[in-house]
């Protein structure tokens, strides 16, 4: 007989929400579906013509030693190789403050790990991405929304929260964020620099899409305009492959650093020694400087051709942004617009996406609006899914 431990479980178990989005993805698998619900790279962008090469030298450089115990905070020719590939955001640092993470979303845990008391408030974009909700959860913070519109967060509300509610920390995602393409200008970048600099707060600022420009002008980081209020974080999941699990973290100078390597430690000890002694290579031998280019050339057609599709399926009162990079659109029906009711009936008619309730922590709010991927399906599948979607949304009312 199965035994109930249930009652077991702590009290914070009880606040670990299950990804919604997750749950959408289990049915992806169907035949016949386009997705446009994941945030899951075009597995052509993955570096297959490379990997032989990268392995055959990670064994030669290191034999053994890449399937070893290491360092919390990285592996040295990882943080090494890393340092020149983060000034392509703008982000100075030295090897020593550059740490290796499971991911961006390894960060996030250890972020709330060391920094959320049941609670403390969190400063977060309204909508934001449901990963870090996630990662946060079990920690008891209370949310505090940061206004957004199409430019991402508004600074004047920042300040606002900040006087008011003194949150632990601000997280934010400024480039083309998930879940919805928007880029905060630079104008708003150094706004926000200048509150964090003069409140002396702490700003996570969560980076995994910078590098997927597809048109417009590079921004810089806000670390790079407030490196000792910033915790910086990015990614290999989108520019090698996601299943590696690698990111890097460059927190402010000083003890945080510390903290965060102390909580790493509890979870995994340290991030996969051979993915990272893979990474080092892809970075060292100037791999990743040429894949980004191909992963850009692959994406761009898609974002145009789900652009173009909208334009042409999606009635008048319907509102959608243009993104100049990334992963995702943000699309937005008039008042009374039922995304989830949408998406059930596009499921009927093999095309998914996910509804916009799902990324507010407020869970009353998006019910309009709908995250739109388009690196995961190829132009004309996309031309036709965005074109059901079109036929379904024009019949509600
Ligand atoms: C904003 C944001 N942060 C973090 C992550 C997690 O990425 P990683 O694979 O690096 O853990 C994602 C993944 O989609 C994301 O969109």
């Amino acid at each position: 007989m199965e035994s109930d431990f249930t009652p077991l479980l702590a009290a914070r178990t009880q606040t670990m929400s299950g990804s919604a989005i997750r749950e959408i993805l289990k049915l992806l698998g169907r035949p016949g579906i386009v997705s446009l619900a994941g945030g899951i790279p075009a597995p052509d962008t993955f570096p297959m013509d490379v990997l032989e090469h990268l392995f055959s030298r990670v064994l030669e450089r290191w034999g053994s030693g890449a399937f070893q115990y290491d360092l919390t905070e990285g592996f040295i020719p990882l943080r090494e190789a890393s340092a020149p590939y983060l000034r392509r955001f703008a982000v100075e640092a030295e090897t020593e403050h550059i740490l290796v993470t499971s991911g961006s979303q390894g960060l996030l845990d250890a972020v709330g790990k060391i920094l959320i008391g049941p609670g403390d408030a969190v400063a977060v974009e309204s909508p934001t991405y449901l990963g870090a909700l996630q990662a946060f959860n079990p920690y008891g913070p209370r949310y505090i929304e940061i206004e957004t519109d199409t430019e991402g967060a508004v600074p004047d509300s920042l300040e606002h929260l900040l006087l008011k509610d003194k949150p632990k920390f601000i997280y934010l995602v400024p480039t083309f964020q998930n879940p919805t393409g928007r880029t905060l200008s630079m104008v708003r970048r150094r706004a926000i620099a200048d509150i964090i600099t003069r409140h002396g707060a702490l700003l996570v600022e969560d980076d995994p899409y910078a590098a997927l420009r597809y048109r417009g002008e590079v921004l810089p980081s806000i670390k790079s305009l407030a490196p000792e209020n910033v915790i910086y974080g990015t990614t290999f999941s989108k520019v090698f492959a996601p299943g590696l699990r690698l990111g890097l973290a460059v927190p402010p100078k000083g003890l945080l650093a510390d903290w965060l390597v102390k909580a790493k430690q509890g979870t995994d000890l340290h991030s996969n020694t051979l993915g990272q002694a893979l990474a080092a290579v892809y970075l060292e031998e100037g791999h990743l400087e040429r894949q980004i280019p191909k992963i850009v050339g692959h994406y761009a057609p898609r974002l145009d051709a789900m652009l173009m599709a909208l334009d042409r399926s999606f009635p008048a009162d319907w509102h959608w942004n243009r993104p100049e990079g990334g992963m995702f659109l943000w699309a937005v029906g008039p008042a009374g617009t039922d995304t989830l009711e949408i998406y059930h009936q596009a499921l009927e008619r093999n095309v998914a996406f996910v509804p916009g309730r799902y990324f507010y922590a407020d869970p009353a709010r998006g019910e309009a609006a709908m995250r739109l991927n388009f690196t995961n399906a190829d132009p004309d599948s996309l031309l036709k899914a965005v074109s059901t979607l079109g036929e379904i949304v024009s019949v509600q009312i």
